[in-house]
């Protein structure tokens, strides 16, 4: 795990962010703060008519509680995910830049709705950017099949 922190350069954020006396998991208000945060966002990128699409059949309580395990272990909480690395998971999938962007832009809103106040917002989504230099693709061949029966998952921007 302190690897893949590292690798994501977000190691000094994450210092810096626990020196602040607590970790930030805690001074978030642990985990009910993240499946609030969480149900919201999800909630979202399930109605967004582009991204929406990259979530067809895959049930959508699993994966928000899947998130709130994954970052609750990035901010600092207990070790509890299961599931695999971003890297893995999305190997299959077409994200462009543009595509991050609207997610990232989908957190910063649910951030918003939820309340959550400065350092902790701005902490949350510099975290969550760390992602984009390891998830983002130039083309639809750098994709590749997690299994054999893999599809790749590639969208249009819907008009
Ligand atoms: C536009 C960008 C993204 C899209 C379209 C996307 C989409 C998805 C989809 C469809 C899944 C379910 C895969 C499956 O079960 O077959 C998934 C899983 C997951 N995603 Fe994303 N994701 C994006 C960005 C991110 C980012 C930035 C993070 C982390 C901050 C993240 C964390 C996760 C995690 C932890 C899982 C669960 C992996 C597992 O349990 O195997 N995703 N994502």
């Amino acid at each position: 795990m302190k690897e893949y922190i590292a690798d994501l350069g977000i190691a000094a954020q994450l210092e810096q962010a626990s020196s602040r006396g607590q970790k930030l998991f805690e001074r978030l208000g642990g985990r009910p703060t993240l499946d609030r945060v969480h149900k919201i966002f999800y909630e979202k990128l399930y109605a967004h008519s582009w991204i929406g699409k990259y979530f067809e059949g895959i049930d959508r309580e699993l994966i928000t509680n899947q998130q709130s395990d994954f970052m609750g272990m990035l901010f600092g909480g207990p070790k509890i995910f299961s599931g695999r690395m971003p890297i893995d998971a999305h190997m299959h999938m077409m994200i462009t830049a543009e595509l991050f962007e609207v997610r990232h832009g989908l957190l910063r809103e649910s951030l918003a709705e939820s309340k959550i106040n400065e350092p902790e917002f701005s902490e949350w989504l510099a975290v969550d950017a760390a992602f984009k230099r390891i998830l983002i693709k130039k083309s639809v061949d750098d994709c590749k099949k997690r299994f054999n029966t893999d599809d790749i998952v590639n969208h249009l921007k819907a008009c």
